[in-house]
């Protein structure tokens, strides 16, 4: 009998500790992770500079609180801003927080512009965290169900549609768009090049917030530091978490502009966000990124691994679609896939199944001789079903 609540499911097996891209089980057995805990260890396990920050730092002071001045959390703020062109930056814990600070975000700039309704336009099929505010943002019933009554003013519209938005312009309590750049929990979605081109065009002419979620592409996970930086724009709002921490929890909020200017005193906070330890880790995560070229490393991993992917899956009658961005990789299947997930546990590899596809989220640091394991293991997977 466990004490754990029913919400998850989770496989029997049990990690005890890892080492870049394996981690180890109770056995003893080692695994392949092509998984990252979901696009968090980026970095692979125990690496170096992660745990050498995450000791130097609890043995100087770990918490203290947002009523006292951070001095790494300042410089966490002024890093990210930098890297993404923003303004400033909110901290808590998780992509959920992140979202919900740009939610409260949008509302307070349609309250700015005396509106008494504010509405978010979101996508369907997106995933935006597992907050009341968030499962309400997010596109999809299945998160929502159970949840009713959901918190209200999102219209979800599709993705990768430029006029489903336009078809909005007409309403004056639209007052912010919120997407992710590639729609990671619905399986590798990803729009056409000039779609978040067009949508900030939508945005900037009607004065709404382009609110961007990149909880699961920030962070190097599609080759660029931030996904919207493919189409050369900024957001007003980018949400960030996942791989921030490599596994320390953290989420952060990056505002812009008029954006930026909202939250004032006692409008928004969280006890443990940003706190001495996890932006010592964040700060050490950005280091180590550009220190060790790890854009580079997951572009040309991602382009690797897709490649090898369509040439040797080509000729697969089981293979309906092959989708990638650095290595955030898709391989949508004709059926049901859902029983890979042990068939690759059985074969000490880590992997997720959505809906029909693989899902690949490997560590940045991946190298050729782990990709290859990716590759043959995924193949042999697919020819065997
Ligand atoms: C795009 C996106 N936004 C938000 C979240 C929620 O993040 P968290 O689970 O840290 O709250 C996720 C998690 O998968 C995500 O993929």
């Amino acid at each position: 009998m466990s004490y754990l609540m029913s919400n998850y499911a989770p496989l029997e097996v049990s990690f005890v500790k890892g080492k870049g891209c394996y981690l180890v089980d109770s056995k003893g057995n080692q695994y392949l992770d092509a998984l990252c805990g979901v696009g968090v260890t980026g970095l692979g396990h125990s690496h170096p500079e992660i745990s050498r920050a995450i000791q130097s730092q609890s043995q100087k002071v770990i918490h203290t609180s947002n009523w006292y001045h951070i001095e790494h959390q300042e410089t966490l703020a002024e890093k990210l801003c930098k890297l993404s062109k923003m303004d400033k930056a909110f901290f808590g814990n998780s992509g959920a927080e992140a979202n919900e600070a740009a939610i409260k975000i949008a509302r307070l700039h349609g309250h700015a512009n005396n509106i008494d309704n504010p509405i978010i336009l979101t996508a369907n099929q997106s995933f935006h965290g597992r907050t009341m505010a968030t499962l309400s943002a997010t596109g999809n019933p299945k998160v929502q169900a159970g949840f009713y009554p959901l918190v209200s003013e999102f219209i979800h519209v599709d993705f990768n549609d430029v006029n489903a938005i336009k078809a909005h312009t007409n309403n004056a309590n639209i007052v912010a768009v919120m997407l992710e750049p590639i729609q990671g929990e619905s399986g590798v979605i990803i729009p056409k090049e000039d779609y978040l081109n067009q949508v900030q065009s939508i945005c900037q002419a009607n004065d709404w917030l382009l609110i961007l979620d990149e909880v699961q592409t920030g962070i190097g996970r599609t080759g660029k530091l931030f996904a919207h930086q493919y189409n050369k724009i900024t957001p007003d709002v980018l949400t960030l978490a996942k791989g921030l921490g490599n596994g320390v929890p953290i989420g952060a909020c990056l505002a812009k502009g008029k954006a930026a200017k909202l939250f004032q005193p006692g409008s928004h906070g969280s006890t443990f966000g940003g706190n001495p330890l996890v932006c010592k880790t964040a700060l050490a995560v950005l280091g180590v990124i550009e220190q060790d070229k790890l854009l580079k490393n997951a572009t040309e991993m991602g382009q690797y691994l897709t490649s090898n992917f369509e040439a040797k899956l080509a000729n697969s009658n089981q293979v309906a679609e092959i989708r990638g961005k650095g290595l955030m990789i898709a391989i949508e299947l004709n059926q049901d896939c859902s029983s890979l997930l042990n068939a690759a546990l059985e074969k000490k590899l880590l992997i997720n199944i959505t809906g029909q596809s693989i899902r690949l989220l490997p560590p940045l640091i991946i190298g050729k001789a782990e990709a290859d394991i990716m590759i043959n293991t995924i193949c042999e997977l697919i020819d065997a079903l």
